[in-house]
Protein backbone atom coordinates (compact mmCIF):
# COMPACT_ATOMS: atom_id res chain seq x y z
CA UNK A 1 0.00 0.00 0.00
CA UNK A 2 1.13 3.43 -0.94
CA UNK A 3 0.52 6.96 1.16
CA UNK A 4 0.40 9.91 0.64
CA UNK A 5 1.62 11.75 3.43
CA UNK A 6 1.81 15.85 3.89
CA UNK A 7 3.62 17.70 6.57
CA UNK A 8 2.11 21.21 7.71
CA UNK A 9 2.54 23.38 10.48
CA UNK A 10 3.48 26.99 11.34
CA UNK A 11 6.93 28.30 9.99
CA UNK A 12 9.96 27.30 11.86
CA UNK A 13 8.56 24.21 12.34
CA UNK A 14 11.65 22.12 10.90
CA UNK A 15 9.19 20.48 8.38
CA UNK A 16 11.69 20.11 5.70
CA UNK A 17 14.62 18.60 7.41
CA UNK A 18 11.65 16.30 9.14
CA UNK A 19 10.41 15.40 5.51
CA UNK A 20 13.85 14.30 4.87
CA UNK A 21 14.30 12.66 7.50
CA UNK A 22 11.39 10.06 7.07
CA UNK A 23 11.96 9.64 3.26
CA UNK A 24 15.76 8.48 4.64
CA UNK A 25 13.89 5.97 6.68
CA UNK A 26 10.99 4.64 4.52
CA UNK A 27 13.83 4.35 1.38
CA UNK A 28 15.69 1.92 4.56
CA UNK A 29 12.29 0.79 4.45
CA UNK A 30 12.45 -0.56 0.99
CA UNK A 31 9.64 1.90 0.55
CA UNK A 32 9.62 4.03 -2.58
CA UNK A 33 9.70 7.17 -1.81
CA UNK A 34 9.59 10.49 -3.75
CA UNK A 35 9.30 13.65 -1.27
CA UNK A 36 8.47 17.03 -2.72
CA UNK A 37 7.21 20.74 -1.48
CA UNK A 38 4.63 23.38 -1.63
CA UNK A 39 4.70 26.06 -2.83
CA UNK A 40 6.76 24.53 -6.05
CA UNK A 41 7.29 20.98 -6.35
CA UNK A 42 7.55 21.38 -10.57
CA UNK A 43 9.38 23.50 -12.99
CA UNK A 44 6.17 25.36 -13.08
CA UNK A 45 4.69 25.32 -9.58
CA UNK A 46 8.56 26.78 -9.02
CA UNK A 47 8.05 29.45 -11.61
CA UNK A 48 4.70 31.06 -9.87
CA UNK A 49 6.27 30.09 -6.37
CA UNK A 50 8.88 32.87 -6.76
CA UNK A 51 6.27 35.30 -7.73
CA UNK A 52 4.26 34.27 -4.40
CA UNK A 53 7.65 34.43 -2.47
CA UNK A 54 9.59 37.65 -3.95
CA UNK A 55 9.60 40.29 -1.28
CA UNK A 56 9.47 42.82 -3.18
CA UNK A 57 5.50 41.92 -4.07
CA UNK A 58 4.30 43.36 -1.19
CA UNK A 59 1.05 45.01 -3.35
CA UNK A 60 -0.03 41.34 -3.64
CA UNK A 61 -4.15 40.92 -2.94
CA UNK A 62 -4.76 38.19 -0.66
CA UNK A 63 -6.88 36.68 -3.47
CA UNK A 64 -3.89 37.00 -6.18
CA UNK A 65 -1.86 34.78 -3.16
CA UNK A 66 -4.34 32.32 -2.66
CA UNK A 67 -5.17 31.32 -6.77
CA UNK A 68 -1.23 31.55 -7.05
CA UNK A 69 -0.82 28.64 -4.80
CA UNK A 70 -3.56 27.00 -6.05
CA UNK A 71 -2.55 27.33 -9.44
CA UNK A 72 0.52 26.12 -8.26
CA UNK A 73 -0.76 23.48 -6.80
CA UNK A 74 -2.91 21.81 -9.62
CA UNK A 75 0.19 21.97 -11.77
CA UNK A 76 2.09 19.88 -9.04
CA UNK A 77 -0.52 17.63 -8.64
CA UNK A 78 -1.07 16.60 -12.47
CA UNK A 79 2.94 16.95 -13.14
CA UNK A 80 4.15 14.88 -10.11
CA UNK A 81 2.21 14.15 -7.30
CA UNK A 82 -0.50 11.93 -9.19
CA UNK A 83 1.74 10.38 -11.67
CA UNK A 84 3.91 8.79 -8.58
CA UNK A 85 1.06 7.75 -6.67
CA UNK A 86 -0.52 5.74 -9.62
CA UNK A 87 3.05 4.34 -10.03
CA UNK A 88 3.05 3.27 -6.27
CA UNK A 89 5.13 5.22 -4.22
CA UNK A 90 4.98 6.65 -0.92
CA UNK A 91 4.49 10.57 -1.93
CA UNK A 92 5.65 12.87 0.82
CA UNK A 93 5.02 16.77 0.23
CA UNK A 94 6.43 19.21 2.61
CA UNK A 95 2.76 21.37 2.55
CA UNK A 96 -0.21 20.99 0.74
CA UNK A 97 -3.57 22.06 1.00
CA UNK A 98 -4.17 22.56 4.20
CA UNK A 99 -1.39 25.60 3.95
CA UNK A 100 -3.69 27.34 1.62
CA UNK A 101 -6.60 27.19 4.31
CA UNK A 102 -4.82 27.78 7.50
CA UNK A 103 -3.08 30.92 6.13
CA UNK A 104 -4.99 32.50 3.13
CA UNK A 105 -8.17 31.14 5.21
CA UNK A 106 -7.53 31.74 8.81
CA UNK A 107 -4.32 34.09 8.26
CA UNK A 108 -5.95 36.21 5.68
CA UNK A 109 -9.53 35.78 6.61
CA UNK A 110 -10.39 34.89 3.31
CA UNK A 111 -13.82 32.88 2.65
CA UNK A 112 -13.35 29.08 4.57
CA UNK A 113 -16.18 27.45 1.85
CA UNK A 114 -14.93 29.57 -0.87
CA UNK A 115 -11.58 28.38 -0.58
CA UNK A 116 -12.63 24.74 -0.15
CA UNK A 117 -14.79 24.92 -3.59
CA UNK A 118 -11.89 26.30 -5.31
CA UNK A 119 -9.24 23.69 -3.64
CA UNK A 120 -11.39 20.76 -4.39
CA UNK A 121 -11.41 22.48 -7.92
CA UNK A 122 -7.27 23.25 -8.07
CA UNK A 123 -7.02 19.23 -6.54
CA UNK A 124 -9.55 17.34 -8.58
CA UNK A 125 -10.47 16.16 -5.21
CA UNK A 126 -7.11 14.46 -4.30
CA UNK A 127 -6.83 14.53 -0.83
CA UNK A 128 -4.07 13.22 1.50
CA UNK A 129 -3.93 9.99 3.59
CA UNK A 130 -2.34 11.07 6.21
CA UNK A 131 -1.75 14.66 7.56
CA UNK A 132 1.66 15.81 10.08
CA UNK A 133 0.72 18.71 11.81
CA UNK A 134 4.05 19.70 13.51
CA UNK A 135 2.63 22.01 15.81
CA UNK A 136 4.26 24.80 17.90
CA UNK A 137 4.13 28.23 19.25
CA UNK A 138 4.08 31.04 17.05
CA UNK A 139 6.92 33.06 18.85
CA UNK A 140 9.14 30.15 18.86
CA UNK A 141 8.49 29.17 15.01
CA UNK A 142 9.33 33.11 13.82
CA UNK A 143 12.56 32.85 16.30
CA UNK A 144 13.63 29.90 14.43
CA UNK A 145 12.91 31.50 11.23
CA UNK A 146 14.83 34.49 11.99
CA UNK A 147 17.85 32.73 13.36
CA UNK A 148 18.47 30.69 9.94
CA UNK A 149 18.14 33.41 7.74
CA UNK A 150 15.20 31.92 5.76
CA UNK A 151 13.02 35.12 6.03
CA UNK A 152 10.50 35.76 3.07
CA UNK A 153 7.18 37.92 2.25
CA UNK A 154 5.11 35.64 4.57
CA UNK A 155 7.04 35.69 7.72
CA UNK A 156 6.88 39.36 7.61
CA UNK A 157 3.03 39.24 8.13
CA UNK A 158 2.15 40.45 12.02
CA UNK A 159 2.05 38.21 14.97
CA UNK A 160 -1.95 38.22 15.03
CA UNK A 161 -1.79 36.71 11.30
CA UNK A 162 0.45 33.91 12.77
CA UNK A 163 -1.67 33.19 15.52
CA UNK A 164 -4.70 32.83 13.21
CA UNK A 165 -2.60 30.54 11.24
CA UNK A 166 -2.11 28.10 14.00
CA UNK A 167 -5.40 28.16 15.69
CA UNK A 168 -6.17 27.63 12.03
CA UNK A 169 -4.01 24.53 11.41
CA UNK A 170 -5.93 22.86 15.11
CA UNK A 171 -9.60 23.47 13.87
CA UNK A 172 -8.78 21.69 10.63
CA UNK A 173 -7.12 19.15 12.42
CA UNK A 174 -10.72 18.84 14.55
CA UNK A 175 -12.68 18.92 11.69
CA UNK A 176 -11.14 16.14 9.92
CA UNK A 177 -9.49 14.22 13.35
CA UNK A 178 -8.79 10.33 11.24
CA UNK A 179 -6.19 12.18 8.75
CA UNK A 180 -4.15 14.48 11.17
CA UNK A 181 -1.60 13.45 13.55
CA UNK A 182 -0.81 16.57 16.08
CA UNK A 183 2.97 16.48 16.82
CA UNK A 184 5.00 18.63 19.65
CA UNK A 185 8.14 20.76 17.63
CA UNK A 186 9.16 21.78 19.94
CA UNK A 187 10.95 18.69 21.14
CA UNK A 188 14.14 17.49 19.65
CA UNK A 189 14.83 16.73 16.04
CA UNK A 190 14.99 12.93 16.98
CA UNK A 191 12.22 12.84 19.18
CA UNK A 192 9.72 14.15 16.77
CA UNK A 193 11.75 12.08 13.65
CA UNK A 194 10.56 8.98 15.73
CA UNK A 195 7.23 9.91 16.32
CA UNK A 196 6.74 11.06 12.71
CA UNK A 197 8.51 7.42 12.01
CA UNK A 198 5.89 5.65 14.25
CA UNK A 199 2.76 7.43 13.10
CA UNK A 200 3.73 6.77 9.32
CA UNK A 201 4.49 3.05 10.00
CA UNK A 202 1.14 2.68 11.97
CA UNK A 203 -0.76 3.42 8.96
CA UNK A 204 1.68 1.79 6.31
CA UNK A 205 2.09 -1.39 8.16
CA UNK A 206 -0.97 -1.21 10.58
CA UNK A 207 -0.79 -3.88 13.52
CA UNK A 208 -3.38 -6.78 12.74
CA UNK A 209 -6.29 -6.63 14.53
CA UNK A 210 -7.71 -9.13 16.61
CA UNK A 211 -10.19 -10.02 13.66
CA UNK A 212 -7.65 -10.55 11.40
CA UNK A 213 -6.02 -13.15 13.24
P1 LIG B 1 8.87 28.30 2.27
O1 LIG B 1 10.04 29.04 2.76
O2 LIG B 1 8.89 27.73 0.92
O3 LIG B 1 8.49 27.09 3.18
P2 LIG B 1 8.53 26.83 4.73
O4 LIG B 1 7.97 27.99 5.47
O5 LIG B 1 7.66 25.62 4.82
O6 LIG B 1 9.96 26.57 5.03
O7 LIG B 1 7.64 29.28 2.45
C1 LIG B 1 6.40 28.90 2.24
C2 LIG B 1 5.55 29.98 2.85
O8 LIG B 1 4.34 30.07 2.11
C3 LIG B 1 5.17 29.68 4.27
O9 LIG B 1 5.23 30.86 5.05
C4 LIG B 1 3.74 29.23 4.15
C5 LIG B 1 3.23 29.93 2.95
N1 LIG B 1 2.18 29.22 2.21
C6 LIG B 1 0.91 29.79 2.15
O10 LIG B 1 0.69 30.88 2.69
N2 LIG B 1 -0.07 29.14 1.46
C7 LIG B 1 0.16 27.95 0.82
O11 LIG B 1 -0.76 27.39 0.19
C8 LIG B 1 1.48 27.38 0.89
C9 LIG B 1 1.76 26.09 0.20
C10 LIG B 1 2.45 28.05 1.59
Amino acid sequence: MNLFITLEGPDGGGKSSQAEGLAEYLRAENIEVLLTREPGGSPIGDQIRNVIMELENTDMDARTEFLLFSASRAQHIAEVIRPNLENGLTVISDRFFDSSLAYQGYGQRLPLDTLKAITNFATSGLTPDLTLLLDLPVEEGLRRREADGNWNRMDAYDIDFHRRVRRGYLNLAAETPERWVILNAEQSFAALQDEIRHAVMARLKPEPTDTDK
